[in-house]
Order: structure tokens, then C-alpha cells, then sequence
């Protein structure tokens, strides 16, 4: 973080690597005891992080897909096929194992976000004029309601397809 910290970020940028920072602290201290998960701040972390992928997914990225000649960004299928793991691990009940593959699964997507050349810092670039009308419609983003837990074979089976199509193997 030292080599970005010296950088300039952009509007988008510090707004959405905020939300990965905050996102961070609420897990933290939703799991701290895996043991005795508190479930209200791990709702509240689902709904954030819910609530984040849809900002990515419905606003930014095709908005990038736009400032780039209509054409998807590199980044933005793979990008997409994480966001459907993280969406998937979010619905069963928080084991030890169901925490680890999501904390290993965003540290490596936060990293293609917010990284050098990342995500975040060229939709700053690419965006130009309009970077504040998008910090605007992020800002603007619908809270998400979550779910009760599903632990059923097929949310189970689902949640190892969607990790696996993203390029991560799950050990149940
Ligand atoms: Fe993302
Ligand atoms: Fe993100």
C-alpha cells in the first residue's frame, strides 16, 4: 500500500477503496471469534459488500465499457466472475472455511481494483469530465437487502461452481 499511498488517487478511487477499507473493518469484527460470528455486523457486511459489486457491476463498469469505445475493459470479465464467487460465498452460513476463500478471494480482487493500473485508477483516468456525476450515482446506490443463510446442497454446490469458474478451487 506504501508505492499507492504516494500516489494521487483519484475521486473514484478514494471513494471505492474507502468502501473496501470499510468493508474490511466490518468483517474483521464480524468474525473475530469464528466461534461466535456476530451475525448483525456480518448482515451488515453482507449488505455492504452486496450493495459494493452492485455499484461496480451496474455503474462503474459500463460506464468504463462506455470512456472505452464500447469495448469491455481487459480486467472487467474476470472482475465479474469474482464478483459472482464473493456473491455465492456471502450465502451460507460463516464457517472457518467459508471466511478464509472469502478473505483470499478479495484480497486478490481488491488488489486488481485499487492496484497500480487498476480498475479504479483507470475509470479516474478514462472518466475525465464525468468523474464526479459517477461519484455521485455511486454515492447514490440502492441499499441491498440480504437473505437468511442457505446451507442447502445446491447453494453449497453453487457457491463451488461459481468459486472454481473464477479461477479459485474451494475446500469445503
Ligand atoms: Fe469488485
Ligand atoms: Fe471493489
Amino acid at each position: 500500500m506504501g508505492e499507492q499511498e504516494q500516489r494521487s488517487q483519484g475521486p473514484i478511487t478514494r471513494f471505492l477503496a474507502e468502501d473496501h477499507r470499510r468493508l474490511d473493518g466490518l468483517l474483521q469484527s464480524a468474525v473475530a471469534d469464528i466461534d461466535q460470528v456476530d451475525h448483525a455486523a456480518y448482515d451488515r457486511f453482507r449488505a455492504g459488500l452486496l450493495r459494493h459489486i452492485g455499484m461496480e457491476e451496474k455503474i462503474l463498469l459500463p460506464a468504463a465499457q462506455r470512456w472505452h469505445g464500447g469495448k469491455p475493459l481487459p480486467v472487467a470479465a474476470k472482475l465479474r466472475l469474482d464478483h459472482g464467487a464473493i456473491a455465492c460465498l456471502l450465502m451460507p452460513t460463516p464457517t472457518a472455511a467459508i471466511i478464509a476463500m472469502l478473505r483470499g478471494i478479495l484480497a486478490d480482487h481488491n488488489e486488481l481494483e485499487e492496484g497500480l493500473d487498476g480498475l479504479y485508477e483507470t475509470c479516474d483516468v478514462l472518466a475525465a469530465a464525468e468523474t464526479e456525476p459517477i461519484v455521485a450515482r455511486l454515492e447514490a446506490a440502492p441499499e441491498v437487502q440480504v437473505m437468511p443463510y442457505s446451507d442447502t446442497t445446491t447453494v453449497i454446490n453453487t457457491v463451488c461452481r461459481a468459486v472454481e469458474r473464477a479461477g479459485y478451487h474451494f475446500k469445503k
